[in-house]
């Protein structure tokens, strides 16, 4: 029983997607069944954590854009959700080891604050935000959802609370990660080939 439609099988889709990205990937490594029902864990674990209090989500832009959207609208539970753009790759496959914030900080004074974002990599971008909250905002709380956590074998002091699947340390692009600002709406995960990324 098939409980969530594949939106690549849909032909409407598949005529929307140009014909090379599929070639641009070497393997799916999570489809879109897989993700919306780890989707339905999470969500269960988050309500039940804040249940009776208020949130407030920061959504990492644009990596979670569908992570977020997807993962939110089965929380029901008051939520306030904020989106932060910031970045910390700048386009291509490796981090540039800075992180930039392109807005200020919203008020988040005395709140139990969510920081939602697509990937833990080398952790830079959440520990400097996180770093940067504590710093300039006084919340009550912050924990971290990430959809990815690369094996890397980082530090333990960064790390997510809530993590929808750890994967292996190749470059995935789809369902809101991007390379170079393409394949963000695949509704799949998938494995951008070597020589694409060497571009
Ligand atoms: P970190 O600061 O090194 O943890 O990197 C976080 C950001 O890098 C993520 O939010 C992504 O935008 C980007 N990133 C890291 N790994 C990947 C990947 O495999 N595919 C696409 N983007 C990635
Ligand atoms: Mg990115």
């Amino acid at each position: 029983m098939e409980k969530y439609f594949s939106l690549w099988s849909n032909p409407r889709f598949s005529e929307i997607i140009p014909h090379v990205m599929q070639q641009d990937l070497s393997k799916i490594l999570i489809n879109t069944t897989t993700i919306f029902a780890r989707l339905d864990e999470l969500a269960t674990e988050i309500t039940e954590f804040y249940k009776g209090q208020e949130l407030t989500v920061l959504c990492l832009m644009s990596g979670s854009l569908m992570f977020g959207a997807d993962l939110l609208r089965r929380i029901p539970l008051p939520l306030r959700i904020i989106c932060l753009s910031v970045s910390s790759y700048h386009g291509g496959t490796s981090t540039t080891g800075q992180v930039t914030f392109h807005q200020a900080l919203p008020d988040l004074d005395g709140r139990h604050v969510l920081i939602i974002d697509d990937i833990l990599d080398t952790g830079l971008t959440l520990t400097t935000l996180r770093e940067k909250l504590l710093a300039e905002c006084k919340p009550l709380s912050t924990k971290v959802c990430v959809l990815l956590r690369k094996d890397i074998g980082r530090e333990r002091s960064t790390d997510a609370e809530y993590v929808g699947f750890d994967i292996a340390n190749e470059f995935v692009v789809g369902y809101g990660l991007d390379f170079q600002e393409k394949y963000r709406n695949l509704p799949f995960i998938g494995v951008l080939r070597g020589e694409v990324a060497a571009l």
